[in-house]
Order: C-alpha cells, then sequence, then structure tokens
C-alpha cells in the first residue's frame, strides 16, 4: 500500500496537468508540465514556446536569466519538463483552447535534444506521405494523426463495454493456423520444425469461432488481426483489424439487432451522435437495381433508372442491338445540371464510366429544343416516353449506359452515381446514412475460375427456401447475409451459418471442391459439425473502416498506427525485406531468383 502510495505522488510530481487542458480557470496555478518544443520566438530578452503533448498546445515565456539562455538555444522538437505560473495572456489567441492563458516558466529542464527534423510538425504539413510514413513516429506526434488513434482507442472501449454487459466473452485464436476461406490470398509462414509446412496468417478467425460456438462458448466476440494478401485500396490494407461477433441459439435478426445496437453505442460515445434504429435494410438484387452497388452511399438519392422498355422499338442501332440481346439501357437524371456540363466535361464522364467497362455514356440535356450526343437518333414518341418515365424538366441532365452485360451498365453507374454526389457536393459534411443490405446471392461467377465461388465463405447459409438450389440453381440460391454499410463504405459482414453437416458438404459440392480438397481444408471442421453443433451466426466488423467514417478519413493508414504502403511495404522498417540464407537454409527454402 505504502509504495502504491509513493507511486501515486511520483505520477503527480511527474506532470500535473495536460498541456492542452489548460484554460483561464487555472490561473494563478503552478504547474508542472512536460512536451516537445513545438515552435520557438526569441525577442531578445524574452522567448515564446509552443510546448506540445498528446492533449495539445501551451505558450510558455521565458524571461531574463540561465533559463532565457537555455530556451534561447532550443531547437525545434526538444523535450522539456518546465515548472511555472499560469497567467492571463496580453494579447489572447482565440483559435486554440489555451490562447487565453500562458505559462511564465520558473524552471526549465532539457531532457532530450532532437535533430533537424524532416517536416514540420503541423496539422497542415505539405510533406509527401512517403516521408511521413519513414518517420511515422514523427507524424504521429500531429495532432490530426494522434487525435485519430485516440478515437480509435474509445471505439474499441466502447465496444469492448458494450459487448461484456451483453454477456460476450472475448477470446483470442490463433494467428498461426490453416488457410482461411475468405477469398484472397493467404499470407504464409514457414515452419523450421516441420520442414517445407507453412502456417497461414489468418484472413479471419471464421473457421475458429465456429468451433468455439461448437465449443460452447455461445457468445463470442474478439477484436482481431486478419491478413489478406490481395490488392490494396484507400480502404484495405494487408493487415487490419475486426471486431469479430459470433452468437449461437440466434437468427439474422438477433445479430442485425445486436449489431445495430454495438453501432448505435458507438456513435454515441464518441461522436455523442444518435443513430435511429432500426437501422434501413434493402435487399441485395434492389441495391444493385437501383444503386448500382452492394454499398450503397444513401446520402443522396439519384437512383439508377431503367428505360430499356422506352427504348423497345429503337432504330437506334446501339440501343437496338443491345435490347436484342437481352440487355439493359439504364440512366441517371442529373437534376437541373445540364448547362454545367461542357462537351469536355461530359467526356471526362464518359471516361470514367469507360473505368467500369462501360462502352460509352450517352446523354441528353432537358430544354424546350433538347441537345445531346444521342438527341438526333431518339425518336419524339421515345423523348415524350422518357420525359414521363422519369418526370424530366428543362434543365435536366440525363446520363445513359447501355449493355448486353447487365452488370456493366449497372456498376458503371452506380460508380458514376457516386462521382457526381462527390463532384456536385450532394454530400453534407457530418451526414452518417446507415443501412443493412440483405439477401446476398449464395454465389457468384467468376469468369477466371470458370466456376461458381461463395459470394460471403462456404459457412453461409442459403435461406431456407433456397437449400436445395445448393446444387440446382446455383445462380439463383439467396443466402442469410448481411452487410453493414455506412456512407458507402462496407462497414462489416456476417451471416448465419450452416449449422448441419449434410448441407455443410452439399456446399462444398456446390463449389465444386473434391473429397480430397474437402477433407484436406476443412476436414476438422466439418467432423466438428458432427458433434452437436448449435445454430449459429455472427459478423465482423471492420475496425478501421469504422474509425474512418468516425473520423472523416477517407485514407485508411489514417487510423493505423503503423500501416503499409500500397504496395504492402513498410517505409519506416523497411519490410518486407531479404533474410538471411542461414535462415532460409534452416526453413528448406530457396529463393527463385529470376
Ligand atoms: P468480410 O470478409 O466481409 O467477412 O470482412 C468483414 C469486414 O472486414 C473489413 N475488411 C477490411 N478492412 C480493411 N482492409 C481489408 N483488406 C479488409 N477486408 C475486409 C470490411 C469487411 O466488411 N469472416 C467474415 C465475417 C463473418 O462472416 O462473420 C469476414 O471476414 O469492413
Amino acid at each position: 500500500m505504502i509504495i502504491m502510495n509513493v507511486i501515486v505522488n511520483k505520477e503527480v510530481i511527474m506532470k500535473t496537468i495536460n498541456n492542452g487542458t489548460l484554460n483561464i480557470k487555472n490561473v494563478g496555478e503552478v504547474v508542472t508540465l512536460y512536451g516537445w518544443v513545438q515552435k520557438k520566438r526569441d525577442l531578445g530578452g524574452v522567448a515564446f514556446i509552443d510546448l506540445r503533448d498528446r492533449t495539445g498546445i501551451v505558450q510558455l515565456v521565458v524571461r531574463d536569466g540561465s533559463v532565457y539562455e537555455m530556451a534561447s538555444s532550443l531547437k525545434n522538437e526538444s523535450v522539456l519538463k518546465v515548472v511555472g505560473k499560469v497567467c492571463e495572456r496580453e494579447s489572447k489567441n482565440m483559435n486554440i483552447p489555451t490562447g487565453e492563458i500562458e505559462i511564465e516558466v520558473e524552471e526549465m529542464e532539457l531532457l532530450n535534444t532532437s535533430k533537424d527534423i524532416p517536416f514540420e510538425i503541423s496539422d497542415d504539413t505539405t510533406a509527401l506521405e512517403d516521408t511521413r510514413l519513414k518517420y511515422r513516429y514523427l507524424d504521429l506526434r500531429r495532432s490530426s494523426l494522434s487525435s485519430k488513434l485516440q478515437t480509435r482507442h474509445k471505439v474499441t472501449m466502447a465496444i469492448r463495454n458494450f459487448l461484456d454487459k451483453e454477456q460476450f466473452i472475448e477470446v483470442e485464436t490463433p494467428i498461426l493456423c490453416k488457410s482461411t476461406p475468405e477469398g484472397a490470398r493467404d499470407y504464409l509462414v514457414p515452419s523450421r520444425v516441420n520442414n517445407g509446412k507453412f502456417y497461414a496468417l489468418p484472413q479471419s478467425p471464421q473457421i475458429f469461432k465456429q468451433l468455439l460456438m461448437v465449443g460452447g462458448m455461445e457468445k463470442y466476440f474478439q477484436i482481431a488481426k486478419c491478413f489478406r494478401d490481395e490488392d490494396l485500396r484507400a480502404d484495405r490494407q494487408p493487415e487490419f483489424t475486426q471486431v469479430d461477433i459470433e452468437m449461437s441459439f440466434v437468427d439474422q435478426d438477433d445479430v442485425m439487432s445486436l449489431t445495430e445496437r454495438l453501432i448505435a453505442h458507438v456513435f454515441k460515445e464518441v461522436k455523442g451522435l444518435d443513430i435511429k434504429l432500426p437501422l434501413r435494410r434493402m435487399k441485395y438484387d434492389d441495391a444493385m437495381e437501383n444503386y448500382g452497388s452492394d454499398k450503397p452511399d444513401l446520402r443522396f438519392e439519384m437512383p439508377i433508372k431503367n428505360i430499356t422498355e422506352v427504348f423497345k422499338n429503337t432504330e437506334f442501332s446501339v440501343f437496338k442491338n443491345v435490347v436484342d440481346n437481352n440487355g439493359i439501357i439504364n440512366c441517371l437524371v442529373v437534376k437541373g445540371q445540364a448547362e454545367n456540363y461542357s462537351r469536355k466535361g461530359l467526356d471526362q464522364l464518359t471516361e470514367y464510366v469507360k473505368t467500369y467497362r462501360a462502352s460509352g455514356l450517352a446523354y441528353l440535356k432537358i430544354a424546350d429544343e433538347v441537345t445531346g450526343s444521342i438527341a438526333k437518333v431518339v425518336s419524339e414518341e421515345e423523348l415524350n416516353n422518357l420525359k414521363e418515365v422519369l418526370g424530366l424538366e428543362n434543365g435536366d441532365l440525363v446520363l445513359i449506359v447501355a449493355d448486353v452485360k447487365k452488370n456493366v451498365v449497372k456498376t458503371s453507374l452506380g460508380a458514376l452515381r457516386c462521382k457526381l454526389g462527390r463532384d456536385l457536393g450532394l454530400i453534407k459534411e457530418g451526414q452518417y446514412e446507415l443501412l443493412w443490405v440483405t439477401e446476398f446471392p449464395s454465389f457468384e461467377y467468376s469468369e477466371e475460375e470458370g466456376r461458381y465461388m461463395a459470394c460471403h465463405h462456404p459457412f453461409t447459409s442459403p435461406l431456407d427456401s433456397d437449400v436445395d438450389k445448393l446444387l440446382t440453381d446455383k445462380g439463383n440460391c439467396y443466402s442469410k447475409a448481411y452487410d453493414i454499410v455506412i456512407n458507402g463504405y462496407e462497414a462489416g459482414g456476417g451471416s448465419i451459418r450452416i449449422h448441419k453437416e449434410d448441407v455443410q458438404e452439399k456446399m462444398f459440392r456446390a463449389l465444386e471442391l473434391t473429397e480430397e480438397d474437402i477433407k484436406e481444408k476443412f476436414g476438422f471442421f466439418v467432423e466438428a459439425l458432427k458433434y452437436g453443433t448449435p445454430p449459429h451466426g455472427g459478423l465482423a466488423l471492420g475496425l478501421d473502416r469504422l474509425v474512418m467514417l468516425l473520423t472523416g478519413t477517407e485514407n485508411i493508414r489514417d487510423v493505423i498506427a503503423f500501416p503499409k504502403t500500397a504496395s504492402a511495404s513498410c517505409l519506416m522498417s523497411d519490410c518486407p525485406n531479404v533474410v538471411d540464407e542461414k535462415q532460409l537454409k534452416e526453413l528448406g527454402i530457396s529463393i527463385d531468383k529470376k
């Protein structure tokens, strides 16, 4: 007990208050502060120092004497301990929280010096991201980054507290394991003891969490590191974190209700925002039909409209060819924007949809006299029909994609819709739109593999009504899978699992896995299903994405302390790197230098 007191007292002596929390109410107090020199102004005889800790900046004033001498020789990012009195400032700076006060320094101790820094530690730094990633530990000193990590901490604390209250237990699952079937490539780890054999890093704890249900845990969660060797994008990292959840004796509504209450709790704790529950639900097919995406951004409307019917007897050869070949013609109506898009602007939009494999973008500018790329080939009747079906008014811009491939039409217009939403400022700052997308197809056809693949993963239960379609009608088999979508991001996804061995085997067969494949990859799992597996289901939230959304950044690296680049490397530690011949030899590995 006495020792505890000493430690407590020592801490109090160490730092009496955080820099960023000082304000006018502290005037008159003598405080002990620690931090880094952000900036120094020496006016000859008096020096002003901005002292930064992770909570913010406070201004120090140093006058005369030996303390001034030390202060005037300080370099930026030196580490200081100061004791001083909080005083009201003569000229206040209302732009910063501590701007009404300053510290009259009485004692100053230089705890460490710093080399010249490669970039200024400031929120509006112009340093390149590569430089900042190389010196990530310096970048983390910037409040815009450190505040995001502090938010991340708040999010994980809120999640842990909520799930603990709901009687979930946190269980750690292995990192060195057998390949998990999430569809990306595995990161492999060679085994020295079992020469020639490899572990896979988990793409998710999927199999283990299901085995925990077989093991009777009933309510599991884990804030779990996952590893996927896949093409990286602004919202993807090779190493990322999931809030992984699994529950026994539940159906879809139970998992979705628990998850949305969890999300609402996090939004309230972290942002003070009330999320209206229950969340809106949209079937996958409807999301694709109306928004061209399985993660629609509902912060603005502008749905995709199907106008194939209008052109069913068209003379215009491009559309006729599409209609004759069972294709579709869809469009977006951009209200009141006809005059704001020049030929050049429309060419840019055309190039944009082409990156989504559309062959082109036709357009009409609605006015008393309609103009546009297809104005001359559209008949008066078609134009009148269009006006009626779409409720067109003068000034509207109609952007049309036609193709025999339905998914090309939908995904290209879906992407264009999001681009227009951003470009035209249709999205309000700080707005959040959450929804569930449900009833995903069980399978998607992979051109590359020449076979049907699991849309989610092979443990996802088909809808009760579709179990028989597993082997007979894969293209029309839908599943008990659901994604939670926030502002156009897939923030999480999950499903009710197959808990019956015979259905699981059917699923494996549907995926054209051979007996050997099943035995080799999932034998232990299929065996476990035989021992009284409870009905169960769950989901995983992408923690990094959730924190991105809560902190308003579009760059996943901003919410990860030590992220990887788009080529999956770490610029700071220079990994991955070449290893010793000796190490390779021990592992029985030789590198094909070609
Ligand atoms: P899924 O593969 O949909 O499901 O992943 C769940 C969530 O994890 C996030 N996520 C990622 N975040 C950052 N970088 C990545 N490379 C990355 N990949 C995925 C997304 C996604 O919604 N085992 C299942 C879950 C389940 O069925 O319970 C799974 O992993 O936000």
